[in-house]
């Protein structure tokens, strides 16, 4: 039974106060549903409306890569300095801490390697995703591949419809073949299919016209890093990407393979969320342990 005592008459209405009705802080994600916005907060700092996510999928086309080779070692040590971590379902259940409270974008197309060809992937089911509290799934698109381009935009479709159906966002991966010029034309035709198609995130390479891929994908564009740079070089990449309007990173290798990891994530971070220059963010790598 509810208490009935002391129910006390309410008071401060705040007549002739407006409601609050200020927009969703992400790009393209205004009209979503609340479960969607919610997990885009999470990995977007609300703040900066920006992410650092750490990407470590690549065990599943590449097998024990450098620096994944054993998870437990080299990136749970990471996981405190990441906003968003990018892995698959398998290494999420076996070596991330459940303790971890970072939001997951759970790699969620799989079916190939390096040792065939690439990108003949399947979705993995959303239910699983859901058991996972995955904050994000990720899907990958080969655009100007003859062979796979229509199977994994069908991927990216099927992972929208069932990410609308759970509330849970959808990043497209921009697949880059050895036969695509990695020019800002392809990279804009690659990402906006992706926007078009109903992801919310899009993940691409920085490259020189990056404004214009960036002012025509109508979402939120993180980079990759690609294979391993020298520091500054990555921190300028970072940089770059950002000064051209990306809300982000979703990088790997320049920061497993870097011989300071944590040192680098954290001057990645700095770069992402505080707008350092590259030369004081390799100050900062250079001065952590
Ligand atoms: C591969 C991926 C990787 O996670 C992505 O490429 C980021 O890693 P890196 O910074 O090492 O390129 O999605 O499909």
């Amino acid at each position: 039974m509810a208490d009935l005592d002391d129910i006390r008459d309410g008071k401060e209405y705040g007549v002739g106060v407006e409601q609050c009705t200020d927009g969703f802080f992400l790009k393209g994600s205004n009209n979503l549903d609340l479960g969607m916005k919610d997990r885009l907060s999470r990995i977007f700092n609300p703040a900066t409306g920006r992410t650092v996510m750490l990407a470590f999928d690549h065990g599943f086309i590449m097998g024990p890569t450098s620096g994944v080779e054993r998870i437990d070692l080299s990136i749970v040590p990471l996981i405190e300095h990441a906003d968003c971590l990018m892995c698959t379902r398998g290494v999420l259940r076996s070596l991330v801490p459940p303790t971890s409270r970072k939001p997951i974008c759970l790699r969620a197309d799989a079916g190939t390697s390096i040792l065939t060809e690439l990108n003949h992937n399947v979705v993995i089911d959303i239910q699983d995703a859901v058991k996972v509290n995955a904050s994000a799934i990720a899907v990958m698109v080969s655009v100007g591949d003859a062979a796979t381009e229509a199977e994994t935009v069908a991927n990216l479709y099927q992972a929208v419809d069932e990410g609308q159906a759970y509330g849970i966002p959808v990043m497209g991966v921009t697949a880059v073949g050895k036969d695509m010029a990695r020019d800002a034309r392809y990279f804009g035709l690659a990402s906006r299919l992706c926007a078009e198609n109903g992801a919310n995130i899009v993940k691409t390479y920085y490259t020189e016209g990056f404004e214009k891929v960036v002012a025509c994908c109508p979402v939120p564009i993180v980079i990759a890093g690609g294979k391993k740079l020298p520091e500054l070089e990555a921190l300028d990449l970072a940089y770059r990407a950002i000064q051209s309007g990306a809300a982000g990173v979703d990088m790997g290798r320049n920061v497993f393979q870097s011989e300071k990891p944590a040192a680098m994530i954290q001057a990645v971070g700095a770069v992402v969320h505080q707008g350092l220059k590259p030369a004081e963010a390799f100050q900062m790598f250079n001065d952590l342990k």
